[in-house]
């Protein structure tokens, strides 16, 4: 069974009308937030956003949340005395939400094991780069300056590395001869929002177990 907007459903069930809590951590404009809060209004969607969290007091997602009726929470580094500090006020402000899964969409920062220890199996991420290929903050013009002739993006689970943890899932997007870092990344971030908000309310449907380097959804 499927709802008008094509998310499937599980046709009696009391789970089905059941939205798992998603906390978005997201540092930029937050396009890919918005993608979520487009998808989340549906019930059968799975997934509802009940909180976000910047680290960046001018972050369009915070405007985005707030135009959303989101609760919304800045949890900025100055405002600590030091980067443990920090990441514990983050770990407290997304605990606060009681999320489900935290999904990371373009959050720039690095977060410490006990914060990955904390919600272990749950965190998210999407990153503009086919991994473990070209990882960091840097991964669209690394894959250019690399010269591949296909890049993507991937959704993958948080571990305490550096976009390393294992991969949920992919897409590719061709790399034209004449892509800048800036023409690249948007189209990079048409597909990531698709499979993001895919993947996430596979995940959110149908759970989310790890065996050994594989993210296996159901
Ligand atoms: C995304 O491409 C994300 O993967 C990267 O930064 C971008 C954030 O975009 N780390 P937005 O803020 O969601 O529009």
């Amino acid at each position: 069974m499927q709802t008008p907007s094509g998310h499937p459903v599980a046709a009696t069930s009391p789970e089905s009308t059941r939205q798992a809590r998603l906390v978005v951590l997201a540092s930029g404009g937050g396009s890919n937030l918005a993608a979520l809060l487009a998808a989340h209004d549906d019930v059968a969607y799975g997934a509802r956003v009940v909180g976000v969290v910047s680290d960046k007091p001018d972050a369009g997602a915070l405007t985005l949340a707030q135009d959303a009726g989101v609760a919304s929470v800045v949890v900025a580094p100055k405002d600590f005395t030091d980067r443990a500090a920090w990441n514990d006020g983050v770990a407290e402000a997304v605990a606060v939400f009681r999320p489900d899964y935290v999904v990371l969409a373009g959050f720039m920062r690095i977060l410490a094991p006990s914060f990955v220890d904390r919600f272990a199996g749950r965190i998210v991420n999407t990153h503009p780069a086919l991994l473990p290929s070209f990882p960091g903050a840097h991964g669209v013009r690394d894959a250019l300056a690399h010269g591949v002739r296909v890049t993507g993006c991937t959704v993958h689970v948080v571990d305490s590395g550096v976009d390393t943890g294992p991969i949920i899932a992919q897409a590719a997007v061709p790399v034209a001869d004449d892509d800048d870092e800036a023409s690249l990344h948007e189209r990079i971030k048409v597909a990531e929002r698709a499979l993001l908000v895919e993947t996430v309310g596979r995940v959110a449907r149908e759970g989310l177990r790890i065996e050994g380097r594989r993210a296996i959804v159901g």
